[in-house]
């Protein structure tokens, strides 16, 4: 049902667009993975969308990153040593903002800022396609 709906919404702007509608998948490949800097980078670039993914902290913030563990993008355990769970992993949802924002992770109200912030600077109106 969600597929569809998203579907039908990225049809609805492609009717309107006549063209092909660029989606950018985490921001840009071009720097750290869904960092503030890689997703201003994608709006610069022209995409319409810029893709991103949101993990919910201990004390309820939405945290942008992709996986629901710190240990793809970030040093956790040279920083945070035992607080891994048995799989060894170290999960988002075990730790406050306060902590997670030691590492190069936004919130999603920071995200929201920095489009509506660049939007307005230079006229083009992008989208968040937010994936939970
Ligand atoms: C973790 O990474 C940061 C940034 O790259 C670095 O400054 C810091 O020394 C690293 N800490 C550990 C314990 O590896
Ligand atoms: C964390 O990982 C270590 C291995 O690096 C393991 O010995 C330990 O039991 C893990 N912690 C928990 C709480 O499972
Ligand atoms: C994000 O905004 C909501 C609504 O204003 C607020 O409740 C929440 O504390 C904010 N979170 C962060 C991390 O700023």
């Amino acid at each position: 049902m969600l597929n569809f709906l998203l579907f039908l919404y990225i049809f609805e702007i492609c009717q309107c667009l006549q063209r092909p509608i660029v989606i950018a998948h985490r921001g840009t490949a071009y720097l750290p993975e869904l960092t503030l800097a890689s997703q201003s980078m994608a709006h610069a670039y022209g995409a319409d969308i810029i893709e991103i993914d949101v993990c919910l902290s201990r004390d309820n913030q939405l945290i942008v990153i992709h996986d629901i563990y710190l240990d793809g993008v970030t040093n956790v355990s040279g920083i945070f040593p035992n607080r891994n769970r048995s799989d060894v992993l170290n999960y988002v949802i075990d730790f406050d903002l306060y902590e997670l924002l030691r590492f190069y992770l936004s919130t999603l109200n920071e995200t929201i800022e920095l489009l509506f912030g660049l939007n307005r600077a230079t006229g083009r109106q992008r989208q968040l396609l937010i994936e939970i």
